[in-house]
């Protein structure tokens, strides 16, 4: 057990100084699953959670909860059943698909292909990329610094990937990705694919997707889009983008039941290597050989996730059917309150990539001089019951880079946020900066916690203590620091 808890006070601050209006009365757009879930604190109250970890996973729309309850009774086999209900299960599971296509804008030459997430989807595609003919290798991809782990190592694993590093302007970061392509193209070796995020998950930022669409094309490239974190947030259209792929999370779309997609167009797809050896991907087989279907079906081997497919489509109905002015609003209030209200504290610098963004989504990454950003993450939870997240955020290119390897804090909101939360996050902030934490922190395998944590466990939840995954051995529990994830 290390003992680091590093609590250096410093002048009063008063955590109401941000040069924005308080946003205590901006309401939730949509509700949520869970929005009046209580926690406990160390010291004994309870409080409404304050899940403000929405980057990480969102909570489930009402909405999304209440198809997954009307359609289990008439869950059954998919797609090999001949009994009525598997049937409809198949049916329900198709027309999931279609949902989820014609939400992001897919063409008629497009393929939707239903995931476990934004990592499945991506790792798919990356199989799919075409071997180049001269040398053997899969298709060079191009892909910036800035991306999460699950844009980047696939292609680092699986294809001829340069990793550019970005600029501090956004034009800057424009001009390396043209020249990069530009050199390909004048070496004969012309990139496949250019791999880039819709918004980043430690920042909110994003690249014009046009613009750099535009770029790849005219250097005969093709572009996918992780959009794990701004198809929640933005309404996103391959159609209107000219984008060829774009990936992303149902459980980062308010539809945490286990199913992602890809969706683009479907002659890499097509061509491409199954995803998954077995049972459905297949039109015959014999003992030595075997004769693969094209479409989904072709990377969609096992039974497929109905429920998560259907959670999937019900989250995109609610979000298409959304009045775009109101979200963008609410989202841009609560944004704009964490970025002022935090960086007027004293100690708290406010993370960006780039000098110049325009309309980044609802997630803003802080680190407090003085204090680890686990212990901040911990002494938020554990004195305030509110969820943040804290580490490298699966970004330790970006990370490094912008001189962050120890890590941050990110807070980070969605359609179920309330002003409110936002307003106990800098509030908190506030206090910890002037009075430090009133609880003791400890490191315990790699995890910050609250020395004899007197905070019990949900009843009927079957857990033994909040520290289960420190007992386990963070690196067992996670591979990566806890943070990471
Ligand atoms: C930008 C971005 N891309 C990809 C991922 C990976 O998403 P998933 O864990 O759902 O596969 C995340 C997750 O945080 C993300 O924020």
């Amino acid at each position: 057990m290390t003992t680091l808890t590093d609590a250096r006070p410093a002048r009063a601050t008063p955590a109401t100084t941000g040069t924005t209006a308080t946003v205590h009365d901006v309401a939730p757009v949509l509700p949520v699953v869970g929005a009046d879930t209580l926690v406990p604190l160390v010291d004994g109250r309870r409080v409404p959670y304050a899940n403000l970890d929405v980057a990480a996973s969102a909570p489930a729309l009402q909405a999304v909860a209440d198809r997954v309850t009307q359609v289990l009774p008439l869950y059954a086999s998919v797609h090999r059943g001949a009994g009525y209900l598997s049937q409809v299960s198949t049916a329900l599971y198709e027309q999931a698909r279609r949902t989820i296509g014609t939400f992001v804008g897919a063409r008629e030459e497009h393929l939707t292909l239903v995931t476990r997430n934004t990592t499945d989807s991506l790792n798919l595609l990356a199989g799919c990329v075409p071997v180049d003919q001269a040398t053997g290798a899969r298709g060079r991809v191009l892909v910036l610094d800035i991306e999460h782990h699950a844009n980047l190592l696939p292609w680092q694993r699986v294809t001829d990937a340069t990793v550019v590093t970005g600029g501090h302007t956004v034009a800057a970061t424009c001009e390396e990705i043209a020249d990069e392509l530009a050199a390909g193209l004048a070496e004969g070796r012309p990139y496949a694919l250019v791999a880039l995020t819709g918004a980043s998950n430690v920042t909110g930022e994003s690249l014009p997707v046009a613009d750099v669409v535009a770029l790849a094309h005219d250097a005969g490239a093709r572009v996918v889009l992780d959009g794990a974190q701004l198809v929640p947030h933005r309404r996103f259209s391959l159609a209107a983008t000219g984008v060829d792929y774009v990936a992303f999370s149902g459980h980062k779309t308010y539809a945490p039941f286990g199913a992602g997609a890809l969706v683009g167009r479907r002659d890499w797809l097509d061509a491409g290597t199954p995803y998954l050896a077995g049972g459905g991907a297949v039109r015959r087989v014999r003992a030595t050989t075997t004769d693969w279907h094209e479409g989904p079906a072709r990377h969609e081997a096992g039974s497929p996730n109905v429920l998560g497919a259907v959670a999937l489509a019900a989250a995109c109905d609610e979000l298409a059917a959304l009045d775009t002015t109101v979200a963008r609003e609410h989202e841009d209030a609560l944004r704009r309150r964490l970025v002022d209200g935090l960086g007027a504290l004293d100690r708290v610098e406010v993370v960006h990539v780039w000098d110049d963004a325009v309309d980044p989504v609802g997630v803003v990454t802080f680190t407090v001089t003085g204090y680890d950003p686990g212990l901040v993450a911990a002494y938020l939870s554990a004195e305030h019951g509110i969820g943040v997240r804290d580490g490298r955020f699966c970004a330790h290119p970006l990370l490094g880079r912008l001189g962050f390897d120890a890590g941050a804090v990110r807070a980070s909101v969605g359609l179920g946020t309330a002003g409110e939360e936002v307003e106990r996050l800098v509030a908190a902030v506030g206090a910890l900066v002037c009075d430090g934490p009133q609880a003791r922190y400890d490191v315990v395998d790699n995890l910050w916690v609250v020395v004899d944590d007197p905070r019990p466990v949900p009843e009927g939840s079957g857990l033994e203590g909040l520290l289960a995954t420190a007992a386990l051995g963070a690196d067992e529990a996670f591979g990566c620091l806890p943070g990471d994830a």
